[in-house]
């Protein structure tokens, strides 16, 4: 049986024209309440079936010069399997947004990379920006947090920093179903040290930065 998240009710347009806004002002959008229960359960439990074999230290960096860096970032990724239903209706949710965001800010996004991270306990990652040096061709980050019961005392907030100076914009505490969206080459942020695992799923909306000369790496 194939179950859709978006036959369990109707997208919420209005969100949209929200992050749409937000977007255009002040860069940046944190959501409380996009994925119902069921959905932000379905994504949950996938991640926590997924052999821990599975979830690889995470790089920085691209291609060649992509490396695991251990005082940069401590969590551990794992791709997401498209073939798994509750992934293709999130995968859906967000072409959405694609085309709304393209349609309305002209962004040219092309393709959206996602990936499931897990911080376990003590990880962090610091200050930094998803737009890689030399090969920004990410515009717009998302996450999606997966934590069921995330207290404050639990840590592990993300903070996101003024485009252009070191003030705090916003700290945000990975509770279950909060998503965040900001523009990937404006706003540098860090994650604190988590004081137990910490699951997200995360990903970037790309442009297809190939020309004459170089081929946009896949991934
Ligand atoms: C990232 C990242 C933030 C978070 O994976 O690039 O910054 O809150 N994640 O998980
Ligand atoms: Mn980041």
């Amino acid at each position: 049986m194939t179950v859709s998240f978006l036959t369990q009710g109707p997208i919420d347009r209005d969100v949209f024209t929200r992050i749409i806004k937000a977007l255009r002002t002040t860069g940046y959008i944190v959501l409380d309440e996009v994925f119902t229960l069921p959905q932000l359960q379905s994504l949950f439990i996938d991640l926590k079936t997924t052999d821990s074999e599975q979830f690889r230290p995470a790089g920085i960096g691209r291609e060649q010069a992509q490396r695991v860096n251990q005082f940069v970032r401590r969590d551990r990724i794992r791709w997401l399997d498209a073939s798994y239903e509750p992934v293709v209706t999130y995968l859906e949710w967000m072409e959405q947004l694609r085309l709304r965001v393209n349609r309305e800010l002209f962004l040219g996004l092309f393709d959206y990379e996602c990936h499931y991270a897990h911080y376990s306990k003590g990880a962090f990652y610091k200050k930094h920006l998803d737009s890689f040096k030399g090969n920004s061709n990410r515009r717009l980050s998302s996450i999606l947090y997966l934590n069921p019961a995330w207290q404050s005392a639990d840590g592990g907030e993300l903070i996101i920093y003024a485009p252009d100076s070191d003030a705090v914009v916003q700290t945000v505490l990975p509770t279950f179903g909060k998503m965040v969206l900001f523009l990937s080459e404006q706003f540098p942020h860090e994650v604190l040290p988590a004081k137990c695992s910490r699951y997200s799923l995360t990903g970037w909306f790309r442009i297809n930065a190939t020309d004459s000369v170089t081929l946009d790496p896949l991934k």
